[in-house]
């Protein structure tokens, strides 16, 4: 695991949108697994600048999201297909039909969830995935538990979850309770995972994933067994960490 600590948000969205455009560089044709949330924001931002510069072409790239939520459909504003599209998606030279969120509005989601990891499998597997990661230690919404899944599947929230997305709705009550999610299998499969962090309400779970401790009870923490995986957080986010490391 190769943990780089930069200063601040601005310092992890650079150095992470870095390491994604040197991938695309190197492979034009690349898979990549993205995330939504707070964490990539400034890292879609350098992107997109980086795109603008002609110095990143998305043109022959693929990529596949980690999850949605439940009853939103692609059109809401609260979607992570919307978000994508607004935050990235809608600026940059991607073609749109190889840009693959999970469906959470699907007739039948068993079916939805089969064909996703299929699509995965199809496509040759995720060449990065991008990860943020829960206060609780959730990678997607892979939820502590005594039980993880290997595949995609749908999944309920915590209500820490629930409660940390509500800053994104204009109520509590209006986050929805259940959500679509890769599982832990298409995320361990990923040949490079590039996690982001920031602020002090990660810190203590940065400090845990460290730590060198796998437990399902903080997800995040099976990705110590992946083989090619960068942490990238800010001071905040690393302020707990033991000063050795
Ligand atoms: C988003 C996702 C989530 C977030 C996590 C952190 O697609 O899968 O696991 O990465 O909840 O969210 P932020 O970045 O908003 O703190």
């Amino acid at each position: 695991m190769r943990l780089i600590i930069e200063k601040d948000y601005d310092g992890i969205s650079k150095r992470a949108a870095e390491e994604i455009k040197d991938l695309i560089n190197s492979k034009p044709d690349c898979i990549l697994g993205l995330a939504t949330g707070s964490s990539p924001i400034g890292l879609y931002k350098e992107l997109i600048e980086l795109n603008k510069e002609g110095k990143v072409d998305f043109s022959k790239v693929t990529s596949i999201n980690l999850d949605e939520y439940i009853g939103l459909s692609g059109d809401h504003p609260q979607s992570y297909r919307y978000f994508m599209n607004d935050t990235l998606f809608n600026h940059i030279n991607i073609d749109k039909n190889k840009t693959y969120v999970p469906n959470g509005k699907a007739e039948n989601m068993e079916e939805e969830c089969k064909n996703y990891d299929e699509r995965i499998i199809e496509l040759g597997g995720i060449d990065l995935q991008l990860l943020g990661i829960g206060n609780n230690g959730h990678i997607a919404f892979n939820e502590p538990s005594e039980e993880l899944s290997v595949g995609t599947h749908v999944t309920g929230l915590t209500e820490s979850t629930i409660e940390a997305n509500s800053r994104f709705f204009d109520s509590i009550d209006e986050v929805p309770k259940t959500a679509v999610t890769m599982g832990l299998g298409g995320i361990m499969k990923a040949k490079k995972i590039l996690l982001v962090a920031s602020g002090k309400s990660k810190a203590e779970v940065i400090a845990k994933l460290v730590e060198g401790k796998i437990t399902t009870q903080v997800p995040a923490t099976l990705l110590l067994v992946h083989r090619d995986v960068t942490i990238i957080v800010d001071e905040d986010a690393a302020s707990l960490l033991p000063k050795n490391k």
